[in-house]
Protein backbone atom coordinates (compact mmCIF):
# COMPACT_ATOMS: atom_id res chain seq x y z
CA UNK A 1 0.00 0.00 0.00
CA UNK A 2 1.29 3.53 -0.81
CA UNK A 3 1.42 6.22 1.36
CA UNK A 4 0.53 9.55 0.30
CA UNK A 5 1.32 12.97 2.62
CA UNK A 6 -1.44 15.45 1.32
CA UNK A 7 0.00 19.30 2.51
CA UNK A 8 -3.57 21.15 2.86
CA UNK A 9 -5.29 17.93 2.54
CA UNK A 10 -8.17 19.60 4.90
CA UNK A 11 -9.26 22.14 2.35
CA UNK A 12 -11.43 22.32 -0.68
CA UNK A 13 -9.04 20.48 -3.13
CA UNK A 14 -7.48 18.18 -0.86
CA UNK A 15 -10.21 16.86 1.38
CA UNK A 16 -11.67 15.41 -2.47
CA UNK A 17 -8.57 13.98 -3.49
CA UNK A 18 -7.61 12.36 0.05
CA UNK A 19 -11.03 10.82 -0.58
CA UNK A 20 -10.09 9.44 -4.01
CA UNK A 21 -6.68 8.34 -2.74
CA UNK A 22 -8.75 6.20 0.16
CA UNK A 23 -10.97 4.47 -2.12
CA UNK A 24 -8.20 3.54 -4.12
CA UNK A 25 -6.14 1.88 -1.79
CA UNK A 26 -3.59 4.45 -0.62
CA UNK A 27 -3.04 5.24 3.25
CA UNK A 28 -3.02 8.53 3.71
CA UNK A 29 -1.01 11.72 5.85
CA UNK A 30 -2.87 14.92 5.67
CA UNK A 31 -0.81 17.54 7.59
CA UNK A 32 -2.33 20.79 7.43
CA UNK A 33 -2.80 23.71 9.98
CA UNK A 34 -6.40 24.79 9.53
CA UNK A 35 -5.95 28.89 8.54
CA UNK A 36 -8.69 28.14 5.54
CA UNK A 37 -10.51 24.78 6.60
CA UNK A 38 -11.70 22.70 9.02
CA UNK A 39 -11.16 19.28 10.73
CA UNK A 40 -14.57 18.19 10.00
CA UNK A 41 -13.90 17.58 6.31
CA UNK A 42 -11.17 15.29 7.57
CA UNK A 43 -14.24 13.67 9.69
CA UNK A 44 -16.74 13.43 6.95
CA UNK A 45 -13.83 11.88 4.61
CA UNK A 46 -13.28 9.10 6.77
CA UNK A 47 -17.16 8.71 7.12
CA UNK A 48 -17.40 8.33 3.49
CA UNK A 49 -14.86 5.88 2.87
CA UNK A 50 -15.06 3.87 6.31
CA UNK A 51 -11.13 4.56 6.49
CA UNK A 52 -8.54 6.20 9.02
CA UNK A 53 -6.77 9.30 7.92
CA UNK A 54 -3.43 10.26 10.03
CA UNK A 55 -3.89 14.19 10.90
CA UNK A 56 -1.45 16.51 12.20
CA UNK A 57 -2.63 20.09 12.69
CA UNK A 58 1.07 21.13 11.52
CA UNK A 59 2.00 24.76 9.93
CA UNK A 60 4.53 24.19 6.92
CA UNK A 61 6.01 27.28 8.25
CA UNK A 62 7.16 25.75 11.73
CA UNK A 63 9.74 23.00 9.71
CA UNK A 64 10.72 21.42 13.36
CA UNK A 65 7.32 20.67 13.56
CA UNK A 66 7.06 19.22 9.95
CA UNK A 67 10.30 17.65 9.98
CA UNK A 68 9.08 15.71 13.21
CA UNK A 69 5.95 14.60 10.93
CA UNK A 70 7.74 13.38 8.21
CA UNK A 71 10.40 11.40 10.72
CA UNK A 72 7.20 9.90 12.45
CA UNK A 73 5.76 8.47 9.15
CA UNK A 74 8.40 6.93 7.69
CA UNK A 75 7.28 5.42 4.24
CA UNK A 76 6.05 8.04 2.61
CA UNK A 77 6.34 7.65 -1.29
CA UNK A 78 4.69 10.76 -2.38
CA UNK A 79 3.72 13.80 -1.13
CA UNK A 80 1.17 16.65 -2.65
CA UNK A 81 1.05 19.41 -2.00
CA UNK A 82 -1.82 21.57 -1.72
CA UNK A 83 -1.23 23.75 1.37
CA UNK A 84 -0.90 27.46 0.28
CA UNK A 85 -2.81 30.84 0.77
CA UNK A 86 -5.14 31.54 -2.60
CA UNK A 87 -7.06 34.53 -2.71
CA UNK A 88 -5.85 36.65 -5.41
CA UNK A 89 -7.11 39.95 -4.49
CA UNK A 90 -5.81 39.32 -0.35
CA UNK A 91 -2.42 38.45 -2.01
CA UNK A 92 -2.24 42.22 -3.50
CA UNK A 93 -2.88 43.76 -0.07
CA UNK A 94 -0.59 41.32 1.85
CA UNK A 95 1.87 40.20 -0.40
CA UNK A 96 4.32 40.00 2.00
CA UNK A 97 2.17 37.07 3.55
CA UNK A 98 1.51 35.19 0.48
CA UNK A 99 5.35 35.49 -0.99
CA UNK A 100 6.30 34.18 2.93
CA UNK A 101 3.76 31.62 3.63
CA UNK A 102 3.60 29.83 -0.05
CA UNK A 103 7.51 29.95 -0.54
CA UNK A 104 8.13 29.77 2.58
CA UNK A 105 5.90 26.85 3.77
CA UNK A 106 7.35 25.51 0.28
CA UNK A 107 11.30 25.58 0.81
CA UNK A 108 10.62 23.88 4.60
CA UNK A 109 8.68 21.22 3.15
CA UNK A 110 11.09 20.36 0.13
CA UNK A 111 14.39 20.57 2.84
CA UNK A 112 12.11 17.69 5.38
CA UNK A 113 11.26 15.93 2.65
CA UNK A 114 15.14 16.26 1.07
CA UNK A 115 16.29 15.11 5.07
CA UNK A 116 14.11 12.28 5.11
CA UNK A 117 14.69 10.51 1.61
CA UNK A 118 11.21 11.15 -0.02
CA UNK A 119 11.43 12.52 -3.53
CA UNK A 120 7.86 12.23 -5.20
CA UNK A 121 5.76 15.34 -5.20
CA UNK A 122 3.38 16.58 -7.15
CA UNK A 123 2.16 20.38 -6.75
CA UNK A 124 -0.89 22.37 -6.87
CA UNK A 125 -0.11 24.93 -9.32
CA UNK A 126 -2.61 26.97 -11.70
CA UNK A 127 -3.78 28.64 -14.74
CA UNK A 128 -3.06 31.96 -13.15
CA UNK A 129 0.78 30.85 -14.45
CA UNK A 130 -0.11 31.97 -17.89
CA UNK A 131 -1.07 35.26 -17.03
CA UNK A 132 -2.78 37.14 -20.01
CA UNK A 133 -2.52 34.08 -22.52
CA UNK A 134 -1.83 35.02 -26.08
CA UNK A 135 -2.42 31.68 -27.74
CA UNK A 136 -6.04 29.98 -26.60
CA UNK A 137 -6.40 27.57 -25.44
CA UNK A 138 -3.77 27.80 -23.75
CA UNK A 139 -1.13 25.01 -24.36
CA UNK A 140 2.01 23.95 -21.53
CA UNK A 141 4.49 25.28 -23.27
CA UNK A 142 2.96 29.01 -23.57
CA UNK A 143 5.08 31.67 -22.05
CA UNK A 144 4.65 32.28 -18.41
CA UNK A 145 3.82 35.45 -16.28
CA UNK A 146 1.89 36.27 -13.73
CA UNK A 147 -0.26 39.30 -12.91
CA UNK A 148 -0.32 39.30 -9.08
CA UNK A 149 1.67 37.73 -6.10
CA UNK A 150 -0.45 34.64 -5.98
CA UNK A 151 0.07 34.14 -9.20
CA UNK A 152 3.61 35.08 -8.53
CA UNK A 153 4.25 32.65 -5.79
CA UNK A 154 2.81 29.74 -8.05
CA UNK A 155 5.13 30.53 -10.59
CA UNK A 156 8.68 30.81 -7.95
CA UNK A 157 7.25 27.41 -6.43
CA UNK A 158 7.29 25.72 -10.20
CA UNK A 159 11.03 27.24 -10.40
CA UNK A 160 12.16 25.92 -7.29
CA UNK A 161 10.73 22.34 -7.70
CA UNK A 162 11.82 22.19 -11.05
CA UNK A 163 15.20 23.68 -10.01
CA UNK A 164 15.43 20.49 -6.83
CA UNK A 165 14.66 17.76 -9.42
CA UNK A 166 17.50 19.24 -11.54
CA UNK A 167 19.54 18.72 -8.53
CA UNK A 168 18.96 15.23 -7.43
CA UNK A 169 18.21 12.86 -10.23
CA UNK A 170 16.01 10.30 -8.40
CA UNK A 171 13.88 13.54 -7.84
CA UNK A 172 10.33 13.55 -9.54
CA UNK A 173 8.15 16.43 -9.38
CA UNK A 174 4.91 16.40 -11.43
CA UNK A 175 3.37 20.24 -11.73
CA UNK A 176 -0.63 20.65 -12.19
CA UNK A 177 -1.77 23.58 -13.72
CA UNK A 178 -5.39 23.48 -12.64
CA UNK A 179 -8.36 26.06 -14.15
CA UNK A 180 -11.53 26.47 -12.37
CA UNK A 181 -12.05 23.68 -9.84
CA UNK A 182 -16.06 23.84 -9.18
CA UNK A 183 -18.54 21.22 -7.53
CA UNK A 184 -18.64 18.71 -5.10
CA UNK A 185 -18.38 15.27 -3.52
CA UNK A 186 -21.40 13.48 -5.24
CA UNK A 187 -22.37 12.65 -1.64
CA UNK A 188 -22.88 16.80 -0.60
CA UNK A 189 -20.73 15.95 2.56
CA UNK A 190 -17.94 17.98 1.39
CA UNK A 191 -17.28 21.03 -0.60
CA UNK A 192 -16.10 24.43 -1.10
CA UNK A 193 -16.69 26.04 2.23
CA UNK A 194 -15.36 29.72 1.66
CA UNK A 195 -17.10 32.42 4.21
CA UNK A 196 -16.60 35.09 1.97
CA UNK A 197 -15.89 33.61 -1.70
CA UNK A 198 -13.94 35.40 -4.18
CA UNK A 199 -14.75 32.44 -7.23
CA UNK A 200 -17.46 32.84 -9.43
CA UNK A 201 -19.64 29.24 -8.50
CA UNK A 202 -19.57 29.40 -4.90
CA UNK A 203 -20.43 33.52 -5.04
CA UNK A 204 -23.52 31.97 -7.06
CA UNK A 205 -24.33 28.94 -4.73
CA UNK A 206 -24.61 31.51 -1.90
CA UNK A 207 -26.75 33.55 -4.03
CA UNK A 208 -28.92 30.67 -4.78
CA UNK A 209 -29.15 29.98 -1.27
CA UNK A 210 -30.30 32.99 -0.32
CA UNK A 211 -27.24 34.08 1.91
CA UNK A 212 -26.25 36.77 -0.56
CA UNK A 213 -28.53 39.18 -2.32
CA UNK A 214 -27.02 39.35 -6.26
CA UNK A 215 -24.23 38.44 -7.95
CA UNK A 216 -22.25 40.43 -9.55
CA UNK A 217 -21.29 40.16 -13.36
CA UNK A 218 -17.58 41.50 -13.62
CA UNK A 219 -18.03 43.61 -16.93
CA UNK A 220 -20.13 42.24 -20.01
CA UNK A 221 -17.81 44.07 -22.66
CA UNK A 222 -15.05 41.18 -23.47
CA UNK A 223 -14.42 40.56 -26.48
CA UNK A 224 -16.36 36.77 -26.04
CA UNK A 225 -19.55 35.12 -27.42
CA UNK A 226 -22.00 36.99 -24.88
CA UNK A 227 -19.09 40.00 -23.62
CA UNK A 228 -18.97 38.19 -20.26
CA UNK A 229 -15.31 36.22 -18.88
CA UNK A 230 -14.75 32.65 -20.06
CA UNK A 231 -12.93 30.45 -18.21
CA UNK A 232 -12.63 26.52 -18.36
CA UNK A 233 -14.46 24.84 -14.98
CA UNK A 234 -13.47 21.46 -14.05
CA UNK A 235 -15.53 19.13 -11.22
CA UNK A 236 -13.31 18.50 -8.03
CA UNK A 237 -13.56 14.69 -8.16
CA UNK A 238 -12.05 15.02 -11.77
CA UNK A 239 -9.44 17.20 -10.48
CA UNK A 240 -8.85 14.60 -7.31
CA UNK A 241 -8.45 11.46 -9.93
CA UNK A 242 -5.64 13.67 -11.92
CA UNK A 243 -3.96 13.62 -8.37
CA UNK A 244 -3.86 9.71 -8.26
CA UNK A 245 -3.23 9.45 -11.68
CA UNK A 246 -0.07 11.89 -11.12
CA UNK A 247 1.51 9.69 -8.10
CA UNK A 248 0.58 6.67 -9.64
CA UNK A 249 3.03 7.43 -13.04
CA UNK A 250 5.54 9.78 -11.85
CA UNK A 251 8.56 10.18 -13.80
CA UNK A 252 11.22 13.54 -14.03
CA UNK A 253 9.75 16.75 -14.21
CA UNK A 254 5.98 16.81 -15.98
CA UNK A 255 3.51 19.41 -16.03
CA UNK A 256 -0.04 19.15 -17.02
CA UNK A 257 -3.14 21.46 -17.50
CA UNK A 258 -6.10 20.32 -15.56
CA UNK A 259 -9.18 21.26 -17.20
CA UNK A 260 -11.74 19.67 -19.89
CA UNK A 261 -10.94 21.91 -22.96
CA UNK A 262 -14.38 23.56 -22.75
CA UNK A 263 -15.13 27.09 -21.82
CA UNK A 264 -18.42 28.61 -20.46
CA UNK A 265 -19.24 32.24 -19.81
CA UNK A 266 -19.91 34.06 -16.56
CA UNK A 267 -23.46 34.31 -17.52
CA UNK A 268 -23.84 31.17 -19.07
CA UNK A 269 -22.58 29.46 -15.81
CA UNK A 270 -25.66 31.65 -13.59
CA UNK A 271 -28.05 30.55 -15.99
CA UNK A 272 -27.12 26.98 -15.64
CA UNK A 273 -26.82 27.31 -11.77
CA UNK A 274 -30.72 28.37 -12.11
CA UNK A 275 -32.12 26.13 -14.01
CA UNK A 276 -30.44 23.33 -12.07
CA UNK A 277 -31.19 24.74 -8.56
CA UNK A 278 -34.70 26.08 -9.43
CA UNK A 279 -33.68 29.57 -7.64
CA UNK A 280 -33.93 32.68 -8.99
CA UNK A 281 -30.36 34.35 -8.70
CA UNK A 282 -30.30 38.23 -9.08
CA UNK A 283 -27.13 39.20 -11.11
CA UNK A 284 -26.35 42.97 -11.87
CA UNK A 285 -23.49 43.60 -14.61
CA UNK A 286 -20.71 46.00 -12.83
CA UNK A 287 -17.53 47.00 -14.08
CA UNK A 288 -14.56 44.49 -14.93
CA UNK A 289 -12.71 43.01 -12.07
CA UNK A 290 -8.94 44.48 -12.22
CA UNK A 291 -6.35 41.77 -13.48
CA UNK A 292 -9.15 39.58 -15.27
CA UNK A 293 -8.53 38.33 -18.80
CA UNK A 294 -11.64 37.85 -21.51
CA UNK A 295 -10.86 34.08 -21.86
CA UNK A 296 -8.52 31.44 -20.38
CA UNK A 297 -9.24 27.61 -21.36
CA UNK A 298 -6.37 25.12 -21.65
CA UNK A 299 -5.28 22.51 -24.25
CA UNK A 300 -5.67 19.78 -22.08
CA UNK A 301 -4.90 16.60 -23.78
CA UNK A 302 -1.42 15.81 -22.37
CA UNK A 303 -2.44 14.41 -19.23
CA UNK A 304 -5.05 12.69 -21.17
CA UNK A 305 -1.98 11.54 -23.34
CA UNK A 306 0.34 10.86 -20.41
CA UNK A 307 -1.68 9.91 -17.70
CA UNK A 308 -4.98 8.52 -19.73
CA UNK A 309 -6.79 10.73 -17.12
CA UNK A 310 -9.88 12.87 -18.96
CA UNK A 311 -12.67 15.18 -17.24
CA UNK A 312 -15.78 12.66 -17.56
CA UNK A 313 -17.94 14.91 -15.48
CA UNK A 314 -19.58 17.71 -17.50
CA UNK A 315 -21.61 21.29 -16.21
CA UNK A 316 -24.66 19.92 -14.98
CA UNK A 317 -22.78 17.46 -12.81
CA UNK A 318 -20.45 20.34 -11.43
CA UNK A 319 -23.55 22.44 -10.91
CA UNK A 320 -25.57 19.67 -9.28
CA UNK A 321 -22.95 18.55 -6.91
CA UNK A 322 -21.55 22.04 -5.77
CA UNK A 323 -25.98 22.73 -5.06
CA UNK A 324 -26.46 19.32 -3.58
CA UNK A 325 -23.56 20.59 -0.94
CA UNK A 326 -24.79 24.31 -0.67
CA UNK A 327 -27.96 23.67 0.24
CA UNK A 328 -27.15 20.50 2.12
CA UNK A 329 -24.54 22.72 4.48
CA UNK A 330 -25.89 26.26 4.38
CA UNK A 331 -23.62 27.12 6.61
CA UNK A 332 -20.43 24.59 5.32
CA UNK A 333 -18.40 22.95 8.18
CA UNK A 334 -19.53 25.80 10.35
CA UNK A 335 -22.08 24.12 11.85
P1 LIG B 1 -8.04 25.62 0.40
O1 LIG B 1 -7.75 26.93 1.04
O2 LIG B 1 -9.38 25.03 0.59
O3 LIG B 1 -6.94 24.53 0.83
C1 LIG B 1 -5.62 24.88 1.17
C2 LIG B 1 -5.32 24.25 2.51
O4 LIG B 1 -3.97 24.56 2.87
C3 LIG B 1 -6.22 24.76 3.64
O5 LIG B 1 -6.78 23.66 4.30
C4 LIG B 1 -5.26 25.54 4.55
O6 LIG B 1 -5.66 25.46 5.90
C5 LIG B 1 -3.94 24.86 4.26
N1 LIG B 1 -2.74 25.70 4.48
C6 LIG B 1 -2.46 26.92 3.97
N2 LIG B 1 -1.27 27.35 4.40
C7 LIG B 1 -0.75 26.37 5.19
C8 LIG B 1 0.45 26.22 5.93
N3 LIG B 1 1.38 27.18 5.98
N4 LIG B 1 0.65 25.07 6.60
C9 LIG B 1 -0.28 24.09 6.59
N5 LIG B 1 -1.45 24.19 5.93
C10 LIG B 1 -1.69 25.31 5.24
O7 LIG B 1 -7.72 25.79 -1.17
P2 LIG B 1 -8.01 24.81 -2.38
O8 LIG B 1 -8.97 25.49 -3.26
O9 LIG B 1 -8.26 23.45 -1.91
O10 LIG B 1 -6.60 24.90 -3.11
C11 LIG B 1 -5.59 23.94 -2.91
C12 LIG B 1 -4.38 24.31 -3.72
O11 LIG B 1 -4.75 24.42 -5.10
C13 LIG B 1 -3.75 25.66 -3.37
O12 LIG B 1 -2.36 25.54 -3.47
C14 LIG B 1 -4.29 26.59 -4.44
O13 LIG B 1 -3.40 27.66 -4.67
C15 LIG B 1 -4.33 25.67 -5.64
N6 LIG B 1 -5.30 26.08 -6.66
C16 LIG B 1 -6.60 26.28 -6.32
C17 LIG B 1 -7.52 26.69 -7.29
C18 LIG B 1 -8.95 26.98 -6.93
O14 LIG B 1 -9.63 27.69 -7.68
N7 LIG B 1 -9.49 26.45 -5.82
C19 LIG B 1 -7.09 26.86 -8.60
C20 LIG B 1 -5.75 26.62 -8.92
C21 LIG B 1 -4.86 26.23 -7.93
C1 LIG C 1 -14.37 33.41 -13.14
C2 LIG C 1 -15.11 34.40 -14.00
C3 LIG C 1 -14.74 36.69 -13.36
C4 LIG C 1 -16.71 36.33 -9.44
C5 LIG C 1 -9.24 32.47 -10.14
C6 LIG C 1 -7.79 32.75 -9.89
C7 LIG C 1 -6.95 31.64 -10.46
C8 LIG C 1 -7.42 30.27 -9.96
C9 LIG C 1 -8.88 30.08 -10.17
C10 LIG C 1 -6.18 29.72 -8.02
C11 LIG C 1 -14.28 35.64 -14.37
C12 LIG C 1 -16.19 36.31 -13.15
C13 LIG C 1 -16.18 36.11 -10.69
C14 LIG C 1 -17.86 37.16 -9.33
C15 LIG C 1 -17.86 37.44 -11.73
N1 LIG C 1 -7.22 30.13 -8.56
N2 LIG C 1 -16.74 36.64 -11.81
N3 LIG C 1 -18.39 37.69 -10.48
O1 LIG C 1 -10.57 34.62 -12.04
O2 LIG C 1 -10.76 32.63 -13.59
O3 LIG C 1 -9.48 32.43 -11.55
O4 LIG C 1 -9.59 31.19 -9.59
O5 LIG C 1 -5.14 29.44 -8.55
O6 LIG C 1 -5.67 31.91 -10.06
O7 LIG C 1 -7.45 33.99 -10.49
O8 LIG C 1 -11.92 32.59 -11.38
O9 LIG C 1 -14.09 32.23 -10.31
O10 LIG C 1 -12.80 34.32 -9.75
O11 LIG C 1 -13.82 34.09 -12.02
O12 LIG C 1 -18.38 37.94 -12.73
O13 LIG C 1 -18.38 37.45 -8.23
O14 LIG C 1 -16.24 34.91 -13.25
O15 LIG C 1 -14.64 38.01 -13.85
O16 LIG C 1 -14.64 36.01 -15.67
P1 LIG C 1 -10.67 33.18 -12.21
P2 LIG C 1 -13.17 33.29 -10.75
Amino acid sequence: MQKVLVTGGAGYIGSHTSLVLLEKGYEVVILDNLCNSSEESIRRVEKLTGKKITFYNVDLMDKEATLEVLNKEPNIDSVIHFAALKAVGESVQKPLIYYNNNISGTINLLECMQETGVNNIVFSSSATVYGDAKEIPVPETAPLGATNPYGQTKLMMETILTDCAKANEKMNVTLLRYFNPVGAHESGEIGEDPEYPNNLLPFVQQVAAGIRPKVFIFGDDYDTPDGTGVRDYIHVMDLAEAHEAAIAKMNGVKVYNVGTGTGYSVKEMIESFRQISGSEISAEITARREGDVAMLTPKAELIKDELGCEAKRGLTEMITDAWHWQSQNPKGFRE
